[in-house]
Order: C-alpha cells, then sequence, then structure tokens
C-alpha cells in the first residue's frame, strides 16, 4: 500500500492511507503523566485512586464492549435506540454542516448512525475521530467499505490535542460528538474545563451533540454497574491485572472484590476495590510495597448521573445553549444539542 507523510504544521504528521482516509499523529511526546507514575501517585493517596481511564487496555476494552451486552447495563443500548430513531432528525436540524467530529470514538459503533443520517442528508461528509486508540485506525477502514461519500481524517490523540487542530483540518462548519456519557467520568470542574475547550474551538455555525446517563431509580442504577454476570467486577479488578502485567505488580486478584453504589448526594456511581484483607502488594517497576488494611479501599471510578438542571448548568459555564435534547421513553438518557 502506499503511504505518504504529510507534514501540514510542526505539532503532527498526517499519513495518508488513501484518497480517502489519512490519521494525524502528533510529534511532541505528550505531557500527560504515565500509567506508572500515576499508578504511584494514586496509590499513595489516601484514600487510594486510580484514573478510569487505565481501564482501557485490550482486555479492558473487551470487558467494556461485553458489559454492553449485559441486560442490566441499559446504558448503551439506550442512547443506541435514541440514535436510531433521531438521527435523521438531528441531520436536519444540522443542515450545511459536512464535517463531524468525534471525541472518543472507539470503534465508532454508535455513530454510524450518525454518519448515515448526515450522509443521506448532505451527500458528502468528512469525519474527524479524535481517538487514543489504534482501534481507530482499523474501524475508519471498515466505516470507507460501508459508506460511499465518507472521507475520515482521524486522529489519533488525547481529546484536547485533537480539539487543538480541528480547525487546522477544517474550515467548514462542524458538528462535534461526545457519546456514551463519557462526560460522566470527568468531576464537575473537569466537564467544565472540557466543555470550555469544545465551545472555544466552535464558531456561531457549529454544533456540539453530547450524551448524558440521567438520575433514575437507585436500584437501577445500583444493578448496572454490578451486573449478576459478574463483568462490571472483572472490568473493576482487570485494573490491577494491567498493574501485574505491565509493572510487575503482585496482586492476587481473589484478595480484592468489586463495589459500585450510588452516592446520591454527589450525583454519581462510584465504584472501588476492596482489599479482603491486610496485605502488602509489590510493583517491581515501581520499586513499591504497597500496604492494604482489611477493607481499604481503592476508588477506580465515578460515573456522573444528571438531571436536566445540571446539564444546562454545566452548558451554561461553558459559554453553551441546549438547544434540543433527545431522550428515551423511560428518560434513562438524554442527547443534547448545543451551539454557542
Ligand atoms: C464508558 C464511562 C460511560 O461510566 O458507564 C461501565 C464506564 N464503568 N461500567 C460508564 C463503565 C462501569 C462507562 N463509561
Amino acid at each position: 500500500m502506499l503511504s505518504e507523510e504529510l507534514k501540514i504544521s510542526g505539532s503532527f504528521t498526517e499519513e495518508v492511507i488513501n484518497d480517502r482516509l489519512s490519521i494525524c499523529r502528533f510529534e511532541s511526546i505528550s505531557c500527560t503523566s504515565s500509567f506508572a507514575e500515576d499508578i504511584t501517585r494514586g496509590l499513595k493517596q489516601v484514600p487510594k485512586v486510580l484514573h478510569p481511564k487505565y481501564f482501557y487496555d485490550n482486555t479492558g476494552s473487551e470487558l467494556f464492549e461485553k458489559i454492553c451486552d449485559t441486560p442490566e447495563y441499559y446504558v448503551t443500548r439506550t442512547e443506541s435506540s435514541i440514535l436510531e430513531k433521531y438521527s435523521d432528525e438531528m441531520a436536519l436540524m444540522n443542515k450545511g454542516k459536512k464535517v463531524i467530529v468525534e471525541l472518543g470514538s472507539g470503534s465508532s459503533i454508535k455513530t454510524r448512525y450518525i454518519l448515515s443520517s448526515f450522509i443521506k442528508s448532505e451527500g458528502c461528509i468528512t469525519y474527524l475521530p479524535i481517538d487514543v486508540s489504534e482501534i481507530m485506525v482499523q474501524s475508519s477502514k471498515e466505516l470507507l467499505s460501508e459508506f460511499e461519500g465518507l472521507n475520515i481524517r482521524g486522529i489519533n490523540g488525547e481529546y484536547e490535542e485533537g480539539l487543538e487542530i480541528i480547525n487546522e483540518l477544517t474550515g467548514d462548519p462542524k458538528m462535534i460528538v461526545f457519546l456514551g456519557s463519557s462526560i460522566g467520568n470527568f468531576t464537575p470542574v473537569e466537564a467544565k474545563r472540557l466543555l470550555s475547550s469544545i465551545s472555544n474551538t466552535m464558531s456561531g455555525d457549529d454544533s456540539f451533540l453530547i450524551g448524558f446517563d440521567m438520575v433514575k431509580d437507585e436500584n437501577v442504577l445500583n444493578a448496572a454497574y454490578d451486573d449478576s454476570a459478574g463483568i462490571t467486577a472483572e472490568f473493576n479488578l482487570n485494573i490491577l491485572q494491567r498493574i501485574n502485567t505491565e509493572l510487575g505488580g503482585t496482586f492476587d486478584l481473589s484478595k480484592f472484590s468489586h463495589k459500585a453504589f450510588f452516592n446520591k448526594a454527589m450525583s454519581r456511581i462510584e465504584m472501588h476495590l476492596v482489599s479482603g484483607s491486610n496485605q502488602t502488594v509489590y510493583i517491581d517497576k515501581l520499586n513499591e510495597y504497597v500496604e492494604f488494611r482489611k477493607g481499604e479501599t481503592i476508588h477506580t471510578e465515578n460515573s456522573y448521573k444528571f438531571t436536566d438542571e445540571m446539564i444546562n448548568d454545566l452548558a451554561g459555564s461553558a459559554g453553551l445553549n441546549v438547544n434540543k435534547t433527545w431522550k428515551d421513553d423511560r428518560n434513562y438518557f438524554g442527547l443534547c444539542l448545543m451551539s454557542k
């Protein structure tokens, strides 16, 4: 396969794969801290904490897909059903936009509804998926064979890196999409910061489509993060396995258990790992011993759940307006179209 490197600016290179697909990669060493540094810092904190982005190695990504298939985890299915039902209307409300930018596109499964409706409405569109995972390259190739009228310029990088270059890549009116209620992993302060940088890259003609998992019956929430087949437990424990594999850790996974509950006051699901005994774990590559008391926890994830009021406040704090919200019949999930 012919592939030429085209240098566009100082910060990234664009590899042309064929006449409909290119991938942008960043040259500079990203200033975000490494897995090893973050783990060292997190396990020294009181209480101990690990960042949920570290769930997603290959095994973790596969486990997340399995979570989406459990009967209890309604999130992905519900958002998909809203997209299936309303993506034509979304395209109609975004007439003239031929560019779709997606944060955290993964394998772009739900995005297919959006791409299909926009291609129907606009004829030909450009899709700019932003993702740290190489899966994006493979799924882009699959999208090309599924959709005529689609051009893809993938951005292999972090959200912030991607957002910084989209206006160099295109001047046309665009819709930015952020699905899955991934915003729920951010603290309110971080969420405001991310939406502000999205708002800053938008012109008055651009729009932003974002998914929010809504506050609902606590039993439904708790079950979704503690499925009866134990897949979410496996997903949570996999972060310890990852420390074992990548950093030479000695975690005995059978000595930790999964705990998830809705913290109503904070409006979030919290996931923790609980130590079943007093134990010491050695992590070779960090050259650290980590002590655990029986019952001590590692906080591994927050997944915020939203009300309409929280969504409006968040949008407002970032200089955005909510123009339209689409929900399912049970009001489990909301997809909001915002603009400046
Ligand atoms: C991918 C962040 C949206 O918070 O629901 C699923 C991750 N964690 N089950 C979520 C997750 C446990 C998921 N997000």
